[in-house]
C-alpha cells in the first residue's frame, strides 16, 4: 500500500488518543474535526460511539486502495459484532445484513447482480417524470405561503415518494419506512427504528410475493438470483436507506450552496442554472454519505503508517478523502471524487441518483426563481450522526405563487393504484399519464 502522507510509526502514542465522531462538537463543526485528524496522516484513530474504536481513512489514495482491495479489507462485520454491546448505536448501520454491502466475492456478485439488473429496468424518462410530478406537487403545497423549510417540506419527502413509486410501496407502508430509516441514520432509538424498518419491509415483500407488479421490488424477486425473503428485506434496506437519505442530503446541500455562494448567484438571476456544477461541488465537499464503506481486516495490518488491528472497523471517510489537502489535481470539472464509493461496492445507482437530485433542484429554481435563504447561511445547522452530511432545516422565502397554482386545485377523487416504471417505454409520458400520476401522488400524500 502506498501512503498519502507519512503518518506516525506504528505504536506511536499519537494513536492512543481517539477522536469522537459523535456529540455536539462533531455535529457543529465536522470539518475542524477532519482537519485536526490529519495530524495522524492518511488513517486516524477515532471513536464511532462511546467505547467503540475504529480507524478512519481520510487520505484519498489510501481510501481508493482500501476500497479496491476487498481481499485485504473484507466487509463481513460479524466477528466485530460479537465484541460490541448489543445496544451499540451504530449497529443498525454497520451490523451484518445478507446484502451487497456486507458481502464479498460470489455472494456479493449474486445480490449486486440482482440489484443492477433491476436498476437497469428503470426507464430514465419515467423516473424524470416521477420526480417532476412529485416536485410540482410538493411546491404546490407550500407555494402560496411564500416560505418553506426545504428539508422537511421537500428534500426529505421527494425521494421517499419517488422511491415508494419505484418500489411499488403502498402509502401506509411508506410512512413507516420513512420513520424507521430516519431513526437509524440519526441514531435516535436506532434499535426500535431498525425493528420497525425490518418489519415493514417483510410486509412489503409478502405483498409483492402475492401480487407482483412492474416495480423494483418485484424485479428483484423475479431475478434468477432467487433472493430469499430475508435477503430481499436486507437488500431493500440498502436500496431505500442508501437511496432516500443521501438523496435528501444531496438536494439540501446543493440548494444551500446555490443560494449561499456568490459564484452561483449571478448565474441564477441570469437564468442559466448551474445545477450540475453545484452537485459536483457538493459531491466533493459535502458528500451526502460522509463516512461508511466499513471493512474488517482479517489480521493486524500496517497501512499508510497506521496500525490496523484485526477485526477493528476500517471506515472510509468520503468527506475526509475528498477534501484531502495533499491532492494535487484540480477538483473543478473533475468527477474523481469518492462520493459514490469505489471498487466492487461503488454505488450502482449513480445515474439515477444524480438525475433525481438535479431534476428536484431544477424544478425548485424553475418554479421559485427569486428563492432566497430566510436565515444567514452560517446559521444553518447539521443533523447529528457521522454517517451522513445533511442539514436539519433549510428555510427559504420567495414571492408567493398564485393560489390557483396550489395543491388545493388538485383533484380530490380517490387515487388509482400507484403507477410503476415501465421497462419497455422510452418516450416521455403523455399528458394523460402524467396527469394520472399526479393524482396518484396527491392520493399518496392524503393517505388514500
Ligand atoms: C445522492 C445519492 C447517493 C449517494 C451519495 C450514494 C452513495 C453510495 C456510496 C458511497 C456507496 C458505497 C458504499 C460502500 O462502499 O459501502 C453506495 C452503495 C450503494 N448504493 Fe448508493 N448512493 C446514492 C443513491 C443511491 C440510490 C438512489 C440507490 C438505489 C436506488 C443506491 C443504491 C446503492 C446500493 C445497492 C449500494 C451497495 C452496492 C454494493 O455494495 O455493491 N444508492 N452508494
Amino acid at each position: 500500500m502506498t501512503s498519502d502522507r507519512p503518518g506516525p510509526p506504528p505504536g506511536c502514542p499519537a494513536h492512543a488518543s481517539r477522536t469522537p465522531l459523535y456529540g455536539p462538537a462533531f455535529t457543529a463543526d465536522a470539518s475542524s474535526v477532519y482537519a485536526e485528524l490529519r495530524r495522524h496522516g492518511a488513517i486516524a484513530p477515532v471513536e464511532i460511539a462511546p467505547g467503540t474504536p475504529a480507524m478512519l481513512v481520510i487520505g484519498y489514495h489510501t481510501a481508493l486502495e482500501v476500497l479496491r482491495d476487498p481481499a485485504t479489507f473484507p466487509r463481513d462485520p460479524r466477528r466485530w459484532q460479537e465484541r460490541v454491546p448489543a445496544d451499540c448505536p451504530v449497529l443498525p448501520m454497520m451490523g451484518y445484513r445478507p446484502n451487497a454491502l456486507f458481502t464479498d466475492g460470489a455472494a456479493h456478485a449474486r445480490v449486486r447482480g440482482a440489484t443492477t439488473d433491476a436498476l437497469a429496468r428503470i426507464e430514465l424518462n419515467d423516473l424524470r417524470s416521477y420526480v417532476e410530478d412529485t416536485a410540482d406537487m410538493l411546491i404546490d403545497r407550500f407555494g402560496a405561503s411564500g416560505k418553506a423549510d426545504l428539508i422537511s417540506e421537500y428534500a426529505r419527502i421527494l425521494p421517499l415518494m419517488v422511491f415508494n413509486l419505484l418500489f411499488g410501496c403502498p402509502p401506509d407502508l411508506g410512512d413507516r419506512l420513512v420513520e424507521g430509516m430516519s431513526g437509524i441514520f440519526e441514531l435516535v432509538e436506532p434499535e426500535k427504528a431498525n425493528e420497525l424498518l425490518t418489519r415493514t419491509l417483510f410486509e412489503l415483500v409478502a405483498l409483492k410475493r402475492a401480487r407482483p407488479g412492474p416495480d423494483m421490488t418485484s424485479w428483484l424477486m423475479e431475478h434468477p438470483a432467487e433472493l430469499t425473503d430475508e435477503e430481499m428485506v436486507h437488500q431493500l434496506v440498502t436500496l431505500q436507506g442508501g437511496g432516500t437519505e443521501p438523496e435528501m442530503n444531496l438536494i439540501g446541500n446543493g440548494v444551500r450552496l446555490l443560494l449561499s455562494d456568490d459564484r452561483f448567484a449571478s448565474d441564477l438571476s441570469g437564468g442559466s442554472l448551474p445545477i450540475e456544477d453545484a452537485i459536483d461541488e457538493i459531491l466533493w465537499t459535502d458528500p451526502p454519505i460522509a463516512n461508511y464503506a466499513t471493512s474488517y481486516p482479517r489480521s493486524d495490518l500496517n497501512v499508510a503508517g497506521a496500525r490496523l488491528p484485526e477485526g477493528e472497523p476500517v471506515v472510509i471517510s468520503f468527506t475526509g478523502a475528498n477534501t484531502d489537502p495533499s491532492l494535487s489535481f484540480e477538483r473543478t470539472g473533475n468527477r474523481a471524487h469518492l462520493a459514490w464509493g469505489a471498487g466492487p461496492h461503488a454505488c450502482p445507482a449513480q445515474m439515477q441518483a444524480r438525475l433525481i437530485a438535479s431534476v428536484a433542484i431544477e424544478k425548485l429554481l424553475d418554479r421559485l426563481p427569486d428563492m432566497r435563504l430566510a436565515v444567514p447561511a452560517d446559521q444553518l445547522t447539521w443533523r447529528p450522526g457521522f454517517f451522513h452530511r445533511g442539514l436539519t432545516a433549510l428555510p427559504v422565502e420567495f414571492e408567493p405563487l398564485p393560489a390557483q397554482a396550489t395543491a388545493a386545485e388538485e383533484p380530490r377523487d380517490p387515487a388509482p393504484p400507484p403507477p410503476a416504471p415501465r421497462p419497455a417505454e422510452t418516450s416521455r409520458p403523455s399528458r394523460g399519464r402524467s396527469q394520472r400520476r399526479r393524482s396518484t401522488l396527491m392520493g399518496w400524500w392524503r393517505g388514500q
